[in-house]
């Protein structure tokens, strides 16, 4: 942790003014910092796993890409009145996110980490109620204390912000504070007290930036089941206590380093996103995810009259754009016209198994042949991604065999994840209620 926490890096950002305020929940009114994104495999991560072959590696990603879909469409489903005739695998567990971001809780502040989460909204990490009578921590977890904080506060039953937490807040009777539950599909539960604090964040320059008091979850360590390798969670969607609406930003983009690449991407917030490139609006702004509308997908990259783009509806007629997913998900009908599409192109080498049977589409081909594989298009209302090579395609450990990196769904719900995303700078204009996509080399952006 270094020493001079907050003040220096004021500076810095230009933009950057706090209102001042004698509230203990003063909003800064516009703040703009870049955030660091660490990928949960990368060496900076907690997980990060020396050891790990790209097999196993790549089966992880397909673990959890399906386990987070799981997850989304349950969540999708308890909150609207949708029929459910799919059962969900009670094998997959949650297990949180992709990119980790680290931030500072308290004062004396100390350091944890949370999942970025476009598809969540509270600010929750793991807290601790033991000082130093307890036992040194296990894991690679940082677990805050919110009795070492002097500015640590519990939020009461019944205030503002306690009843934003609909259906899954509590009060202690005798205390009156407010507690909140998080159950997931697999059973899995996080619970613990709502609180406050300040926060500061980790900038990419290696600076913190001070964003005031906000309010988080603070959450029984140690976690359990599936929830063991969640840590925490930075919540980005629009509900009310998501880090988006707490900060009163209305602006968020992100952009992603190609997966090969060890280095970190970044997250930019308030005024220093990017969201210029195509725009597409934001579905069903009161939801819990991010949804845009798809009008079809197109295979190769000259394709002026749109040939092959087929329509793509889901049960929510859109996609998630998800920070959490990492290979992209097509409901069933969208993916067999897709591989339909795919087969039929002459340029593309034999169609080859894969031997552990995790992508549905595979080719005999080597790294070197990529490069004349199609591209995929995808259309949304407005904007079009056009998908380069290295997002579509996946080469598996197996020399010579390259799958299309895309999953099929067995739901109603698409999501587009991380992978088809690298490279591109996606941003979230919450005042426009639009999602930009702009082709960039993410490293040096
Ligand atoms: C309720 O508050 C009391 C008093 O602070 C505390 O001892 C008890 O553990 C709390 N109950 C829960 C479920 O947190
Ligand atoms: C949550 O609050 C209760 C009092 O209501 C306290 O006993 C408990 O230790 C707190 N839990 C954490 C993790 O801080």
């Amino acid at each position: 942790m270094s020493p001079n926490h907050c003040f220096g890096s004021m500076m810095f950002f230009l933009s950057f003014t706090i209102l001042e305020s004698t509230a203990r929940h003063m909003v800064p009114t516009e703040v703009g910092f870049t955030a660091r994104l660490i990928h949960r495999d990368s060496p900076l991560s907690p997980f990060y796993d020396h050891v790990m072959s790209y097999t196993a590696w790549i089966e992880a990603t397909i673990h959890r890409s399906r386990s987070r879909l799981n997850y989304l469409y349950y969540n999708m489903l308890s909150k609207d009145t949708l029929d459910n005739d799919l059962s969900l695998s009670p094998t997959l567990v949650h297990e949180g996110g992709e990119y980790l971001m680290s931030f500072n809780i308290g004062n004396p502040p100390s350091q944890v980490m949370g999942f970025a989460d476009t598809s969540n909204g509270l600010i929750w990490v793991q807290c601790s109620d033991c000082n130093s009578q307890c036992e040194p921590e296990k894991g690679p977890f940082t677990k805050f204390l919110p009795s070492k904080s002097f500015t640590y506060e519990m939020e009461p039953c019944g205030s503002n912000v306690c009843n934003s937490l609909t259906g899954f807040q509590t009060c202690n009777s005798s205390d009156r504070s407010c507690k909140y539950r998080l159950v997931y599909e697999d059973n899995s539960e996080t619970s613990g007290n709502l609180s406050s604090d300040s926060f500061s964040f980790d900038t990419t320059d290696g600076k913190h930036v001070d964003v005031g008091y906000l309010n988080f979850g603070c959450s029984e360590a140690p976690l359990t089941g599936g929830m063991q390798s969640y840590m925490g969670s930075v919540g980005l969607n629009q509900t009310p206590l998501s880090l988006i609406s707490q900060l009163g930003i209305k602006k968020f983009s992100y952009c992603l380093v190609p997966f090969n690449l060890g280095s970190t991407s970044k997250m930019y917030f308030g005024s220093l996103p990017v969201t210029s490139g195509g725009q597409t609006p934001l579905l069903y702004p009161n939801s819990d995810a991010y949804y845009v509308k798809v009008l079809g997908i197109s295979v190769g990259a000259d394709d002026p009259n749109l040939e092959g783009v087929f329509d793509v509806y889901d049960v929510r007629d859109g996609w998630i754009i998800d920070s959490g997913t990492t290979y992209s998900s097509l409901e069933t009908d969208a993916f067999d016209r897709l591989l339909a599409k795919f087969i039929t192109l002459p340029d593309l080498q034999q169609k080859k198994e894969d031997p552990r049977n995790r992508f549905e589409l595979c080719f005999a081909a080597n790294a070197n042949d990529m490069e004349t594989f199609p591209g995929v298009t995808v259309h949304f209302d407005g904007a079009e991604l056009i998908l380069n090579v290295e997002s579509t395609f996946v080469k598996i450990e197996d020399d010579g065999i390259i799958c299309l990196a895309l999953l099929r769904s067995g739901s109603p719900v698409s999501i587009l994840g991380n992978f088809q995303l690298q490279n591109c700078h996606v941003g979230y204009d919450l005042e426009a209620q639009v999602v930009s996509f702009a082709p960039v080399d993410c490293a040096d952006s």
